[in-house]
């Protein structure tokens, strides 16, 4: 395949960026988009040019680094995938491909396609985590029964891996679906219950304390994330916060 790439270019978080225009040649269909992306580079390096900064590191669908927006879509034309996983067997021959960072204003562009997501990193650190005895008294998780549909919807919540697909496919940049995900993951079993009244009031302040939008249930959230997270999750942390209010 022959491709035209429009990419965006920005030298460092104070350029002003642009789209550039390149061209790539004989690309497999078999190709990942990210080796696609490396095709592009190599090029570019051999051509004495500056490569396209993006972000990757497992290539696999679990660390949640490669963010890109391709053609107007977070992670690409393909469902419950991540950029990593796209395949340029989705493409046609002469096509011309955009791609863009993810774009949230808690999300700054740092260089070309790589954004700065540490506000999800502190909204984690504000509540997503259980505090564990370990005095040596500690229960084994695994004696507490806990209802097959709990554990699985739990499980489900588990699979977010913190792309922030959810908060760039957003028109309003929410990251509900993420904290709803964090949320509801730990608010599900047990061992979650015991801090759930802080963790559901932390996380929501530092969330909009690192200037993430409201959602207005558009649901493009639902369909752009790659784990297929699903919005009860929002409904879930909504229900959360309103028992956190009441208890004060
Ligand atoms: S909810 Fe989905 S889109 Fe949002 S961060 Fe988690 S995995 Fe990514
Ligand atoms: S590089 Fe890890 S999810 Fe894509």
């Amino acid at each position: 395949m022959n491709l035209t790439l429009k990419i965006w270019r920005q030298k460092d978080a104070n350029d002003k960026g642009q789209m550039v225009d390149y061209n790539v040649t004989d690309i497999s269909e078999h190709m990942s988009f990210l080796e696609m992306m490396d095709v592009l580079n190599e090029q570019l390096i051999n051509t004495g040019d500056e490569p396209v900064a993006f972000d990757h590191d497992c290539r696999e669908g679990i660390c949640g680094m490669c963010s890109m927006y391709i053609n107007g879509e977070a992670h690409g034309p393909d469902r419950n995938v991540t950029t990593c996983q796209l395949h340029m067997r989705m493409f046609k021959d002469g096509d011309t491909i955009t791609i863009e960072p993810f774009r949230a204003t808690a999300f700054p562009v740092i260089k070309d396609l790589v954004v700065d997501r540490t506000s999800f990193e502190r909204i984690q650190q504000a509540g997503g985590f259980i505090s564990v005895n370990t005095s040596g008294n500690t229960q084994d998780g695994n004696a507490i029964p806990i209802p097959k549909k709990d554990a699985d919807d739990a499980m489900d919540a588990a699979t977010c891996i913190g792309c922030g697909a959810c908060v760039a496919s957003c028109k309003n940049s929410s990251a509900m679906l993420f904290v709803g995900a964090k949320v509801s993951q730990y608010a599900l079993l047990p061992q979650g219950r015991v801090e759930a009244t802080e963790r559901v009031q932390n996380m929501v302040a530092q969330m909009d304390l690192e200037g993430f939008g409201n959602c207005t249930n558009t649901g493009a959230c639902e369909i752009e994330c790659p784990k297929g997270i699903s919005l009860e999750n929002i409904a879930r942390m909504n229900t959360e916060f309103m028992k956190a209010s009441l208890k004060g």
